[in-house]
């Protein structure tokens, strides 16, 4: 592994201009369950009763049984060794950006300052009737947790049926065309329009490495199957290394 993790840090580091696409996997080591993976959240819970919009417009309770916790113990969380790579990855000038589909924040509060959360995030919640804003773990008790004028709380999130908000999405969209490297980590790269963003990379002529311990983007230049926090760790190290 270390000769690969020597190659990709002398490339990163000639390159520049790094974008990282990340999903649920690299939040995996925070202890946060995946959708998709063994015991992930979507074997639990169907995701068309759970994570829809128009369920929500008629149940929002269902979306606050899967999410309530997370919100309430808002914080409890933490980085783990993946994210703050990438932190030290944009100190040294090499990452630019990262695009993440995770609504879990764990990016911003490791430090990563160029993130566009592309799925929204829960630490943000409005009242659909008044437009009040809380901020998590600040929510009122209840399921679903109502304002105090009676409307219903709903996380800042992009929930299945819903348009990713615009701006992110031609942000991500400008990050991923531009990029000279990408680095793909932890996502079963299956929800668009995510999932089509290292192919925009790579057909911009952007290098693509994928850290995940399943392919799944076959495109990928390199491929390293291992667990995020080692691999973009050992990365790092490696650069240290070559400065
Ligand atoms: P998935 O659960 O679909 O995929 C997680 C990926 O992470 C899998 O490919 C795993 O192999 C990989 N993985 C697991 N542990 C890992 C680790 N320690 N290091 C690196 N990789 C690891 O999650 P996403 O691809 O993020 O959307 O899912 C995309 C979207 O689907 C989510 O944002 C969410 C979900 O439905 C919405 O809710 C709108």
């Amino acid at each position: 592994m270390k000769a690969l993790y020597q190659e990709l840090a002398g490339l990163l580091l000639k390159k520049k201009n790094c974008v990282a696409l990340t999903g649920a996997g690299i939040s995996a080591e925070s202890g946060i369950p995946t959708f998709r993976s063994k015991g992930g959240l979507w074997e639990k819970f169907d995701p068309v009763v759970y994570a829809s919009a128009e369920v929500f417009r008629k149940d929002p309770s269902k979306y606050w049984t899967i999410r309530g916790d997370f919100i309430r113990g808002y914080g409890e969380y933490k980085p783990n060794a993946a994210h703050y790579a990438l932190v030290a990855l944009e100190k040294m000038g090499i990452l630019r950006h990262v695009i993440t589909q995770n609504i879990d924040g764990l990016h911003k509060s490791a430090g990563s300052r160029s993130v566009t959360e592309i799925h929204g995030s829960l630490r943000e919640i409005y009242c659909l009737k008044c437009g009040r804003e809380y901020l998590a773990p600040h929510v009122p008790e209840g399921l679903p947790p109502c304002c105090e004028c009676g409307g219903v709380l709903k996380p800042n999130t992009v929930l299945f049926g819903e348009q990713l908000p615009p701006e992110a999405l031609e942000h991500a969209y400008h990050e991923s065309a531009t990029c000279k490297s990408m680095l793909v980590v932890g996502t079963s790269a299956v929800v668009q329009p995510a999932a089509s963003l290292p192919y925009l990379a790579k057909r911009n002529g952007a290098l693509v490495i994928e850290i995940n311990p399943e392919k799944s983007f076959p495109a990928a230049d390199y491929y390293i199957a291992q667990k995020a926090g080692p691999a973009l760790s050992g990365i790092v190290a490696e650069i240290r290394g070559l400065n």
